[in-house]
């Protein structure tokens, strides 16, 4: 269902046709959806039924799909693999590939703005619009991404690289869990410990990352392996080492869980599953 309502978004739009066919291209390349997973996850354990939240995770993967072409960009990142295909700057050029990204961020708004469901009030939306532009904007996600630029080529202490982490890869998770909490009307108590569950899950997540960017195959990955090393950046396998890597990914595993044993009222259990999920992913 997810998958239908992310590919019939863009067809409503009347735009130029070459720009649409970038933006598709990226979005229909397939991934993980690991975003929309904790959105729908959180929904459920809230016993909200998680079609509540279709909409939100089209907009909320929109803008991770923007966040990946401009990552790949010669000037970031400069891959030329994503998820198993031609990255797409590759496919489209360079300007095509910044506009789809763009394009992408700025209609995911439109998405939530565009919100009609019974269950949703306008307080929703706000709160959400908010809460995505935080964690996707200049304190967040953005912020994140500067600061692992300019992390290349330096020693950075291992603070440091977590205020990287937490930021480019983690509040993006973090307003998934978040979202979903939102429209179920959770209380702030809820909330807060949902917010010390994704702080954990996010920093696993990117170890996780960066341990396959290392160790992980190009077919599973999907990407290409040893991005990291040929740009110089600073990860945890480069500070800790590979197994330091992986203990502390265990320690952020087991943390996430704690967190996440404190939310009441809450079914923890899918949850709980993306969290072994994300501890064990080859892919
Ligand atoms: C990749 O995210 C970018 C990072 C934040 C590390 P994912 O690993 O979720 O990528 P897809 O969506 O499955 O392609
Ligand atoms: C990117 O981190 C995070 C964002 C795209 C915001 P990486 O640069 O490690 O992600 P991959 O490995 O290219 O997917
Ligand atoms: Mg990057
Ligand atoms: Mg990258
Ligand atoms: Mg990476």
């Amino acid at each position: 269902m997810f998958e239908e309502v992310l590919y019939k978004s863009l067809e409503k739009l009347s735009s130029p046709h070459s720009l649409l066919e970038a933006m598709n291209y990226s979005l229909q390349a397939g991934g993980k959806r690991l975003r929309p997973l904790l959105l729908f996850a959180t929904l459920y354990g809230f016993k909200k039924n998680p079609v509540l939240g279709l909409q939100v995770a089209t907009s909320l993967e929109m803008v991770h799909t923007y966040s990946l072409i401009h990552d790949d960009l010669p000037s970031m990142d400069d891959d030329d693999l994503r998820r198993g295909k031609p990255t797409n700057h590759k496919v489209f050029g360079e300007a095509h590939a910044v506009l789809a990204g763009d394009a992408l961020l700025t209609y995911s708004f439109q998405l939530l703005a565009d919100l009609n469901h019974e269950e949703i009030t306008n307080e929703m939306k706000i709160k959400l619009i908010k809460l995505l532009s935080v964690s996707a904007g200049p304190e967040g996600m953005v912020g994140g991404q500067i600061a692992d630029l300019e992390g290349e080529n330096q020693s950075l202490s291992i603070n440091e690289l977590e205020y990287i982490h937490t930021r480019k890869t983690g509040r993006l998770l973090e307003y998934s869990i978040l979202a979903g909490a939102i429209l179920a009307n959770a209380t702030d108590q809820q909330i807060n410990h949902l917010r010390g569950f994704a702080h954990h899950l996010g920093l696993a997540f990117q170890i996780r990352d960066d341990i396959l960017d290392v160790e992980g195959t190009e077919e599973e990955i999907g990407k290409p392996v040893g991005s990291d090393e040929n740009n110089h950046k600073s990860t945890y396998p480069a500070l800790l080492t590979l197994d330091g890597a992986k203990r502390k990914l265990a320690e952020h595993i087991n943390l996430a869980k704690q967190s996440l044993s404190l939310v009441e009222n809450m079914d923890q259990s899918y949850l709980e599953d993306i969290c072994n999920l994300i501890a064990e992913r080859n892919n």
